[in-house]
């Protein structure tokens, strides 16, 4: 098989895992990353089949929608193999999906290979801005969580178990994670489009704050 052959049989694969996700991680947040790190792979000079095929990948083990993968890439590296990637290639991918994750405010997540980095990035700039927010509130309704609960302050987690178990309101998030990214983007365009996504939230926090206390009146 080709290597465009793979990228398209893979697409399909994932398109057809992700159709039915209502969490915020349905197969267009997949496309925009995919997307996103080929335009960051143009400017930053990084391997193109790599990212494609770990941008198409990266969600498909992940701990919140497939449990009990506990973390491991395991069906992302049976996909590879089944399309006979070189395996050092398939490790490459695997190692980025590995390392991915946000896992905490108070947790690093390095990347080892500019691969990884770009990846990275086009994963936190779609989770942030106008589709991040859109997205954040997505996923705390599949949750079943609160949007806001001004009882409830945001937490600073120290470990990935802190935060995986963290089950507070959406508006915490932005706290938790979302406003910390900007950040924590790798690369130089990644880190001027989160500039500005990033500016965006805070407008949409100011104003969520101004409407929940009747600061209008
Ligand atoms: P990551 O692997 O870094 O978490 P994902 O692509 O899996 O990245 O998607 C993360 C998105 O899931 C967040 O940006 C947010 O929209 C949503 N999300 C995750 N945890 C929460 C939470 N506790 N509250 C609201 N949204 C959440
Ligand atoms: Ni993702």
């Amino acid at each position: 098989m080709t290597r465009e052959e793979i990228i398209h049989r893979t697409a399909e694969y994932v398109k057809d895992e992700f159709a039915r996700d209502s969490s915020g991680h349905d197969w267009w947040h997949i496309a925009r990353v995919w997307k996103t790190a080929l335009a960051l792979c143009k400017q930053e000079g990084a391997d193109v089949y790599t990212v494609e095929l770990a941008a198409l990948l990266h969600d498909l083990d992940d701990w919140k929608l497939s449990p009990s993968a506990g973390g491991k890439p395991v069906r992302a590296e049976a996909w590879l193999r089944q399309m006979g990637v070189d395996p050092a290639l398939a490790e490459h991918v695997c190692e980025i999906i590995t390392g991915l994750s946000f896992k905490g405010a108070l947790v690093e997540t390095p990347m080892r290979t500019l691969e990884g980095q770009i990846v990275q990035d086009a994963d936190r700039l779609d989770a942030i801005g106008a589709i991040g927010i859109a997205r954040a509130f997505a996923y705390g309704g599949h949750k079943g969580r609160l949007l806001y609960d001004p009882d409830s302050p945001p937490r600073m987690h120290a470990s990935f178990e802190q935060y995986q178990k963290s089950g507070s309101a959406t508006i915490n998030h932005f706290y938790e994670k979302l406003l910390l990214l900007k950040d924590r983007m790798n690369t130089p365009t990644a880190k001027k489009i989160a500039a500005q996504r990033h500016a965006h939230m805070e407008q949409f926090l100011e104003q969520f704050m101004r409407e929940w206390e009747g600061g209008e009146f």
